[in-house]
């Protein structure tokens, strides 16, 4: 049975002190409920060490990852963070392609591969993200959309490599603006996903494989999203900052 995982994309928000803050009251949280997900906050890599000795000291079970890294493994890349560097600090997870990426500093496919394989080469797990935008939704393309995302970057990797990946699908037009995908939607597309995985390597990885839901998730609608039978988890932008918005999203994880 596949175990929830929500994760907090923080993005380009909160300094040191409210990010600190923040993140020794998720801990919190954690230690004194009884959650039933797996936990994950990607703050601004800048936070990454010291929040893994936070939770470390705290026995806290609240895992970091980083928002994005480099395609390439080390050198003269001024402003990058290589793989290795940030399984180095202690990040565990990794986003890779997240829309915002995609569009702001223009990360096509190739890239993205780049980005999967140096992850897996320094041990840490990727946190694949794909979504269509309004415009392919409302040409009705979001499945050939999601498909071509697929095809062209994870799906070269290897059965044991592939093992490792975890998938958000975030439809671009539900990021931020308050939009939620209805739960049949997303549902839909969460069993596409698998459908492909499962004709691209078969049943058991298919069945074990984590699919989040990104998009505008809130305490509102998290509890019928998390119920879907293919939706395993969610990313989660602007309710990660608040910790009664994330813990209540937490809460909605009921036991798997
Ligand atoms: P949102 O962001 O929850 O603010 O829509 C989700 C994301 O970008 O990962």
């Amino acid at each position: 049975m596949r175990k929830k995982l929500i994760a907090g994309n923080w993005k380009m928000n909160l300094d040191w002190n409210e990010a600190m803050t923040l993140f020794a009251e998720l801990i919190q949280y954690e230690k004194s409920n009884d959650t039933h997900a797996d936990i994950a906050v990607f703050p601004p890599s800048l936070y990454l060490r010291h929040f893994y000795e936070l939770a470390q000291d705290r026995k806290s079970s609240i895992s970091v990852g980083a928002q994005d890294c480099s395609a390439q493994v080390k050198g003269a890349y001024t402003g990058e963070l290589a793989a290795s560097m940030i399984h180095s600090v202690g990040a565990k997870y990794c986003l890779v392609g997240h829309s915002e990426r995609r569009e702001y500093h223009r990360e096509s496919n190739d890239i993205l591969s780049e980005k999967v394989e140096r992850l897996l080469e320094a041990d840490i797990i990727p946190v694949f993200c794909c979504g269509e935008s309004l415009a392919d939704r409302d040409s009705d393309n979001q499945t050939f959309v999601i498909d071509n995302q697929l095809d062209g970057t994870i799906f070269e990797l290897s059965t044991e490599q592939f093992e490792k990946i975890v998938i958000a699908y975030e439809p671009v037009w539900a990021i931020g603006t308050g939009k939620t995908a209805h739960p049949e939607q997303a549902q839909d597309m969460h069993a596409f996903i698998r459908g492909l995985v499962h004709s691209k390597y078969g049943e058991s990885v298919a069945s074990n494989t984590r699919i989040l839901y990104g998009g505008s998730m809130k305490p509102k609608n998290a509890k019928e999203l998390l119920s879907q039978p293919d939706v395993d988890g969610g990313l989660i932008g602007g309710a990660s900052l608040k910790r009664d918005d994330f813990s209540a999203i937490i809460k909605a994880c009921s036991r798997s």
